[in-house]
C-alpha cells in the first residue's frame, strides 16, 4: 500500500490490517454514482468559475461520463488500497484519462465530498419511501372503506372495552402514517442543502461559485458555515428517528396483526403468500412476515442509537468517526422499503372474519357504558348510573347473561327510568352507529373521515 493518493508527507506505509481497518469502500461504493455527479458538478463549476481551463475540464468531464456508463453497467472495480469511494473514482479517473484528473480535487475536500454524496444519496431515497408509505396508505384507506360497518371490540388494557369500527381502527394507523410521511417530507429540507465548496472545514481560496454547484445538483439551497456544512448529519438523524417512529407503528400493527390471527381471536386470517409453515408441525400457519416486520422496528432503532452515540461527542468539523455514519443509515434505508413493501402486501391480501368480530362484541359487557349513559341521558347522576351499571354487570357474569338479556321488569326493579328502548341501545352496532362526536367510531364520521383521507391521497 505505496502510492497513496495523500502520500507525499509520509516515509512509512500502513500495514494492510491497518488499512482494511480505516477503509469504507466495502460499504460507501453504494455511493458511486452520487460521488460520480458530485464531481461532475464541482469540474463544471470550475470551469464556469475560470479557476480551471475548459480543455482540462473538458476531459475530466468526458472521464467521469465514461465511468458513470461503466458504473451503470457494473464494470467498475474497487480496491481497499484506495480507502474509499472517491479514492477510488479518482484512481479509476487518473486510469483513465492520465494526471489532468489530479486537477479535479482543485478546491475541494472529501470532507465536503462526502457529506455532498451523502446528501444527494438520502434525497433520492426520500421520495421511494414517501411512495411506499402513499401505496399503504391508499390500500388501508381501500380496506376501510370496505369496513365502515364491521364492528369489533374496541380494546384498553387489552380488555374490551367499547364496541368500534374495523375501519376506525384502520383508519388510526392512516393518521400515523400520515404523520410519518409529513415528517419524511420535512427531512427533504434538510437534505436538500448543499455542503460543496466548504472543503475540508474552512471554505477556500479559489473564487468558487458554491451556488452553481448546488443548482447543478439540485439543492435548493447552500450551508452557510463551512464547519457546520461538513460535520452536521441532523438530516440522517431525522432521517433515522423518522423510521424508528415509523417503523415503531408497522410493529403495532404487526403485533395486532399476529395476536388477531392466532386461533384465540380469530378475527382475520393471512393470506398464504404473507404466511410460514412449519417443518415439523403440518398444521401451522406462522405470520412470520408480521413478526419479522416487529423486529426489524428494533434494528432501526439501533441504527438511530449508533448514529446518536456517534456524534455525540464529535468535536467539530471532520472527525473520521464520521465514517460511521453511513451503513446504519444504509441499512435503514433498506429496512424501511422492504418492510413497507412486505406489510402493504400482507394488509392487501388479509382477509378480515367479520362473524367473528360482531360474535366477539355480543356478550363481553362492552355495552355497559351504553346503558350507563342510558340512566344518565334519564336524568341519572352519571356516577350513580356507574355504579348501578357495575353491580349488572357482576351479576351478569355469574349468571352468564349479558345485559342485552335482562328482562324489562329486572331493568324496571333496577330503575323506573329504563324502558323498553333500552334494547336499541344496547345493541353493538348501534353502540358504534351512534358515536357521532368528531374523530368518534360513529359510521357517518368514519364515511366523512374517508372523504378527507381520499381527498388527501389524491393531492399527494
Ligand atoms: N471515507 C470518509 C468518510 O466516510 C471520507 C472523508 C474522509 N476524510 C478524511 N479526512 N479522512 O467519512
Amino acid at each position: 500500500s505505496t502510492q497513496k493518493l495523500w502520500g507525499g508527507r509520509f516515509t512509512e506505509t500502513v500495514a494492510k490490517y491497518v488499512d482494511e481497518f480505516g477503509a469504507s469502500i466495502g460499504f460507501d461504493q453504494l455511493l458511486a454514482a452520487e460521488d460520480i455527479t458530485g464531481s461532475l458538478a464541482h469540474v463544471k463549476m470550475l470551469k464556469k468559475t475560470g479557476i480551471l481551463p475548459a480543455e482540462d475540464v473538458d476531459q475530466i468531464v468526458a472521464g467521469l461520463e465514461t465511468l458513470e456508463k461503466r458504473l451503470q453497467a457494473g464494470q467498475l472495480e474497487f480496491s481497499t488500497v484506495n480507502e474509499d469511494i472517491h479514492m477510488n473514482i479518482e484512481a479509476l479517473l487518473t486510469a483513465e484519462i492520465g494526471p489532468v484528473a489530479g486537477k479535479l480535487h482543485t478546491a475541494r475536500s472529501r470532507n465536503d465530498q462526502v457529506a455532498t454524496d451523502f446528501h444527494l444519496y438520502l434525497k433520492h431515497q426520500l421520495p421511494k419511501i414517501l411512495a411506499r408509505l402513499q401505496a399503504l396508505e391508499e390500500v388501508l384507506v381501500e380496506k376501510a372503506a370496505a369496513n365502515v360497518t364491521t364492528v369489533m371490540p374496541g380494546y384498553t388494557h387489552l380488555q374490551h372495552a367499547q364496541p368500534i369500527s374495523y375501519a376506525h381502527y384502520l383508519l388510526a394507523y392512516y393518521q400515523m402514517f400520515r404523520r410519518d410521511i409529513e415528517r419524511f417530507k420535512f427531512n427533504i429540507q434538510h437534505t436538500d442543502i448543499s455542503p460543496l465548496g466548504a472543503a475540508a472545514l474552512a471554505g477556500t481560496t479559489f473564487p468558487i461559485d458554491r451556488e452553481y454547484s448546488a443548482q447543478l445538483l439540485g439543492f435548493s439551497q447552500v450551508y452557510h458555515n463551512s464547519l457546520d456544512a461538513v460535520s452536521d448529519r441532523d438530516f440522517v438523524l431525522e432521517f433515522l428517528s423518522n423510521a424508528a417512529i415509523l417503523m415503531m407503528h408497522l410493529s403495532r400493527f404487526c403485533e395486532e396483526l399476529v395476536s388477531w390471527s392466532s386461533y384465540e381471536f380469530n378475527y382475520i386470517s393471512l393470506s398464504d403468500q404473507f404466511s410460514t409453515g412449519s417443518s415439523i408441525m403440518p398444521q401451522k400457519k406462522n405470520p412470520d412476515m408480521a413478526e419479522l416486520i416487529r423486529g426489524k422496528a428494533g434494528r432501526v432503532y439501533g441504527n438511530l442509537m449508533g448514529l446518536l452515540t456517534v456524534m455525540k461527542a464529535i468535536p467539530l468539523a471532520y472527525n473520521k468517526d464520521l465514517q460511521e455514519d453511513k451503513e446504519g443509515a444504509f441499512d435503514t434505508v433498506t429496512t424501511v422499503l422492504t418492510s413497507l413493501h412486505v406489510f402493504t402486501g400482507m394488509l392487501a391480501t388479509l382477509t378480515v372474519n367479520k362473524a367473528q368480530m360482531a360474535h366477539a362484541t355480543t356478550n363481553d359487557f362492552s355495552n355497559a357504558t351504553e346503558l350507563a349513559d342510558y340512566l344518565a341521558n334519564k336524568g341519572m347522576p352519571f356516577r350513580e348510573a356507574h355504579a348501578i351499571v357495575g353491580k349488572l354487570v357482576l351479576e351478569g357474569i355469574q349468571k352468564h347473561r349479558p345485559l342485552q338479556d335482562i328482562p324489562l321488569s329486572e331493568f324496571q326493579e333496577i330503575s323506573p327510568l329504563i324502558e323498553a328502548d333500552v334494547y336499541h341501545d344496547l345493541d353493538a352496532k348501534v353502540a358504534v352507529e351512534r358515536r357521532h362526536s368528531l374523530g368518534g367510531t360513529g359510521f357517518d364520521q368514519i364515511r366523512q373521515e374517508l372523504k378527507r383521507a381520499q381527498a388527501q391521497l389524491a393531492k399527494d
